[in-house]
C-alpha cells in the first residue's frame, strides 16, 4: 500500500550537518521524497505537533527545542513508508536504538534524537497538513 509519512530532522540534526546523509538513506531504501523545505517552526505549530504530549513534564523543553533553529520538513511517499520509516529511525531513546539506525547511528540522547517520524497513517495523515501547504507536496510521486 503506497502511503506518506512526515518526517523531520530536528534542530540537532540540521546543526550537526546530517540532512543529506539521513536523505540519503531513506531514498536509497527505494522511498520517494514528495515534499522538502526548512523552516525554524512557530511555538503554535510545535505545540500543535507534539500535542499528544502536553501534559509530560517534558513538554516545554521539547517545544523549546524543536523551535531553537531550522528544521527540515521532510514528506516520503512509498509502500508501507510509516512503519518502514520507524524502523529506519530506530526507538525514542537513542541509546536503545539498535546500531544501523538512524538514531541508532548518530545520537545518545533523548531529547536530542536528530529525526522524528510518524507513528501511524493517522497520525502522518495530521502532521502532513500542520506541516506542509497541499501544493507544496507532489500531487503524483514517480514510483522507484
Ligand atoms: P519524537 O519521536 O519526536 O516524539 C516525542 C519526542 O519527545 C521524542 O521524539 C523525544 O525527542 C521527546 N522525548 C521523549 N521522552 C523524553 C524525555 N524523557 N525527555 C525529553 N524529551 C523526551
Amino acid at each position: 500500500q503506497r502511503e506518506r509519512t512526515f518526517i523531520a530532522v530536528k534542530p540537532d540534526g540540521v546543526a550537526r550537518g546530517l540532512v543529506g546523509e539521513i536523505i540519503a538513506r531513506f531514498e536509497k531504501k527505494g522511498f520517494v521524497v514528495v515534499g522538502l523545505k526548512q523552516l525554524t517552526p512557530t511555538k503554535e505549530l510545535a505545540e500543535a505537533h507534539y500535542a499528544e504530549h502536553k501534559e509530560r513534564p517534558f513538554f516545554g523543553g521539547l517545544v523549546s527545542f524543536i523551535t531553537s533553529g531550522p528544521v527540515v520538513a521532510i514528506c516520503l511517499e512509498g509502500k508501507g513508508v510509516v512503519a518502514a520509516a520507524r524502523l529506519m529511525i530506530g526507538v525514542t531513546n537513542p541509546l536503545a536504538s539498535a546500531p544501523g539506525t538512524i538514531r541508532g547511528d548518530y545520537a545518545i540522547d533523548v531529547a536530542k534524537n536528530i529525526i522524528h517520524g510518524s507513528d501511524s497513517v493517522e497520525s502522518s495523515t495530521r502532521e502532513l497538513k500542520l506541516w506542509f501547504a497541499d501544493n507544496e507536496l507532489l500531487a503524483v510521486a514517480t514510483p522507484n
